[in-house]
């Protein structure tokens, strides 16, 4: 196995006929002379063996250990919003027919910088539960609206393409590719708080960004 090894390392070097003299090492190249200092050739193959196996082991543990440092550096590079739990109020305030529009501040990941954004939250009771959408069309992010009379009476309507939701957030019309997106939400001493996020905009799959 070693054997083989060495005889592909081998193969790397200048080809020589067989049993030919190898000048030791610093010495310029051309034929060696009577009486000049040699080096064993299977000696020079080992060691260059061994010089491939080092500088081998050397980049692996440089990729191993950078790593880690290129994905924090790279990390604030993308944009992003971090999933946080936001107030919305008073919790009895949403006990009406009608679903309700909270607007607040958002911080989103920019790069290194931080930067504030305004967002917004459709809420509606739903059975007694209480339901929250994001506020973005799930088609290119548009804000809707709650129609409650006209054409689109009872229904989320955005104006950009025309896309249409029922009030469960189930797509009517137009091009959103998915229902609107559901946040979590829960009640803390009378409070509601709704567990903002972003989604990906223009898919039918509901991914986090
Ligand atoms: S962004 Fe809402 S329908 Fe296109």
């Amino acid at each position: 196995m070693a054997t083989d090894q060495i005889g592909d390392a081998g193969a790397l070097l200048p080809a020589r006929a067989a049993g030919e003299a190898v000048p030791a090492p610093g010495r310029s190249t051309g034929p060696v002379q009577p009486g000049e200092p040699v080096e064993d050739e299977q000696a020079l193959t080992r060691r260059t063996f061994q010089t491939y196996v080092a500088a081998s082991l050397s980049s692996f543990a440089a990729i191993v250990l950078g790593l880690p440092i290129v994905g924090y550096l790279a990390a604030p590079l993308v944009s992003r919003v971090t999933a946080s739990w936001i107030s919305l109020g008073r919790a009895d305030a949403f006990a009406k027919s009608d679903p309700q529009l909270v607007s607040f501040s958002i911080t989103r990941q920019d790069g290194w910088r931080q930067v504030a954004e305004s967002r917004a939250v459709w809420v509606r009771t739903e059975s007694d539960r209480t339901v929250a959408f994001n506020g973005r069309c799930t088609h290119l992010g548009c804000a809707f609206s709650w129609r409650t009379e006209g054409e689109h009476a009872k229904r989320f309507f955005c104006p950009c393409h025309d896309g249409v939701y029922d009030a469960s957030g189930t797509v009517l019309a137009g091009p959103p590719p998915r229902a609107l997106d559901r946040l979590e939400t829960k009640v803390d001493n009378g409070e509601l708080f709704v567990l903002y996020q972003d989604f990906r905009l223009g898919v039918a799959d509901k991914e986090s960004v």
